[in-house]
Formats: structure tokens, sequence, C-alpha cells
């Protein structure tokens, strides 16, 4: 494995990406995946908002955009996969290079800007799966888009994937689609909300709805969040996408790079915004995100108020055999 590790380094992040996904893709369809990497059986089943996982880890958005990858990911011991962001109409995002790995750091700086292949192109995916655990949908809007239009994305794709989904999250938290974290604001979010509640009740959707949001906005920010949540049809929060403060970054190309950053630079920021919300809401449904690269990371999260925690950077840099050491007791 470590070899493979070594060799996916050295090509352009993105191709690495892809080669790496559709090795698994083969060796799932071929049922050799055994043969690269060992799946322990961690019999830590939990319940949450009445969903029922196999083990609290699961993988971040962003890994798996478009669901080409629902059951070789699935096939790994993860307890959930969460997919997207997927937008309605396809895009192509950013242009590359947009993904910047730091390995001394154990980071990655991203400007992507939701490439994806849209929403039906996912839902296609989503219907021949076989993979039967828990997934969750992570939807978002099309750089295009502004004011009704945006909020409009969010419905549309809520409309296309809930019944696909056991939960659905709502991502205003890229850095990379232009305003998007505007959404946290108090006047935007609460017509994203409003709508998103409307569309829920009008559809009869009963599936949990999960807000994804950033580390870099104020408490004032959060706790009105927190607010706007407790009074919708929200479940709860996931916290959070990548931030866009470099001050901890050593690596002065890296620091220079506009984007989100993620990984272990991210794991201070992102727990305490996790402790922060819970220290405010004590029932509040956490999902904890940003910086898991050992178990004492994912006890870190659980610890701060999580009750599932996801990985995406750990993945990259450490391969599937985090998945091992993070649930092994
Ligand atoms: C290359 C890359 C692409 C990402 N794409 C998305 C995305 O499409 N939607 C999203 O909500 N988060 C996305 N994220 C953020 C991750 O889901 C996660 O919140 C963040 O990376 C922190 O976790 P980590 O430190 O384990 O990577 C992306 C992250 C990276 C590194």
């Amino acid at each position: 494995m470590n070899f493979f590790l070594k060799i996916f380094k050295l090509l352009p992040p993105e191709l690495a990406h892809s080669i790496s996904l559709n090795c698994l893709n083969i060796f799932y369809k071929l049922k050799i995946l055994r043969l690269f990497f060992s799946k322990e059986d961690h019999d830590e089943k939990v319940t949450f908002l009445g969903m029922k996982f196999n083990n609290r880890l699961g993988t971040a958005a962003g890994l798996d955009k478009n669901g080409d990858y629902i059951d070789s990911l699935g096939a790994l011991g993860f307890g959930f996969l969460e997919v997207g962001t997927v937008t309605p109409l396809p895009q192509s995002g950013n242009t590359k290079p947009r993904i910047f790995r730091n390995y001394d750091e154990n980071s990655i700086v991203n400007r992507l800007g939701f490439n994806n292949k849209g929403v039906d192109y996912l839902v296609n995916n989503l219907k021949k799966r076989k993979y039967k655990g828990i997934l969750g949908i992570n939807i978002g809007a099309n750089k295009n888009s502004n004011g009704a239009d945006r909020i409009n994305d969010y419905i549309v794709c809520l409309q296309k994937v809930s019944q696909y989904a056991d939960y659905v999250t709502i991502n205003i938290s890229s850095p990379n689609t232009p305003n998007l974290r505007d959404l946290h604001n108090s006047e935007n979010l609460s017509l994203l909300i409003n709508a998103i509640n409307k569309n829920v009740k009008d559809l009869g959707i009963v599936k949990p709805i999960f807000l994804k949001i950033s580390p870099d906005e104020s408490e004032e920010t959060i706790d009105n969040i927190i607010k706007h949540i407790e009074n919708s049809c929200f479940s709860g929060i996931i916290a959070t996408n990548t931030t866009i403060d470099k001050s901890n970054v050593k690596n002065e190309k890296i620091k220079s790079i506009e984007g989100g950053l993620s990984g272990e630079l991210l794991m201070e920021k992102s727990t305490r915004k996790l402790s922060y919300i819970r220290s405010i809401s004590s029932e509040m449904p956490l999902i904890g995100v940003g910086g898991i690269f050992t178990k004492q990371d994912f006890d870190r999260k659980i610890n701060a108020g999580a009750s599932l925690v996801q990985v995406y950077t750990g993945f990259i840099v450490k391969g599937p055999d985090i998945i091992n050491e993070i649930l092994s007791s």
C-alpha cells in the first residue's frame, strides 16, 4: 500500500485522485479489494437521528463528488459515506492547478470550485448503487446563480436527491464559490432556511438535514446559526469545511495560495468550533470534520461533541489503512 501511495504522490493531485479511486473501483468489481486492503470488523454500531451506522467514521464531502465510487468506498469499512457537493447544473470548476498538497504539514489547499457533473448524473449513480450503508448527499449552488436563483439551486437538488439519501447536507461553506459563505449571514440564512422548510413540508421529506458550516465564522454568527437551526426542519450541523486562514502554515508557497486549507492544520480550529457549538447547544446533533489523522484526533472530535466524524485529507495522505487505524481500539 505504501508503495502505491508513494507513486501517487508523484502524480498531479487530481490525476492521482482519479487513478486511485478508479483502481479502487476495478479492485471492487474484480472482487480483489481484500488483497490490497484489510477490512477489520469494527462492531461499534450506533444509532443517530434514527439512522443505524456500523461505526462513527465516514467520508467527508468532496472525495466522491459525483457518486462514482459509492460501492467501492463503501466496501472499505467506513460507517457512512457523504457524496457531493453536487449542483443542479454540471460545472467545470476553477482553472487548474486547483489542488495543492502540503505533505510536510499533512494538509491540502484546494480551490476546486464545486466541479461536478450535475445532480442528474449523481442521481443516476445513486439509483445503481449496491452499497447498503448510510449515505449522505451534500448539495450546493451553481457558481453563476445569485440571490433567489442560488436558493432555488438548493431546492432543486433537495427535491432530486432526498429520496435516495439517508441524510442531506446543505453546504454553504465552500470558500471557492464566490459569495457562497454570505449564506452564513442572518438575513441570507433565514431566506435559505425558510425556503428549505417550506419544501421539506410540501414534499413530506422526513430525512435529517444538516448545515455544513465554515470554521471562519465569528461566535456571534455561530450563535445565530444555532438559533436558526433550532427553529427549523434542520437536524444538526456539520463542522467544519476548510479554512481560508493560513496563518499556521509554515510552507511560504502554500501560505500564499488562494483556497481552503484542510488536514492537520485545520484540526484545532475546526474542533474549537465544534466545542463552541456544543457549549451553546447541549442537544445539537453534530458531525465533526477537519484534521482527522489518528484515533486521538477522532476521540477529540467525539469528546468535543460530535456523534459522527468525517475524514478527507487524512484518507488522501494515509490511504484506506487510516480506517482500521482510527477504529481499532
Ligand atoms: C480537494 C477537496 C475537495 C473538497 N470538496 C468539498 C465539497 O465538494 N463539498 C464540501 O462540503 N466539502 C468539500 N471539502 C471539504 C471536506 O469535506 C472537509 O470538510 C475538509 O477538507 C476538512 O476535513 P479534512 O481535514 O479531513 O480534509 C473538500 C476538501 C478537499 C481537500
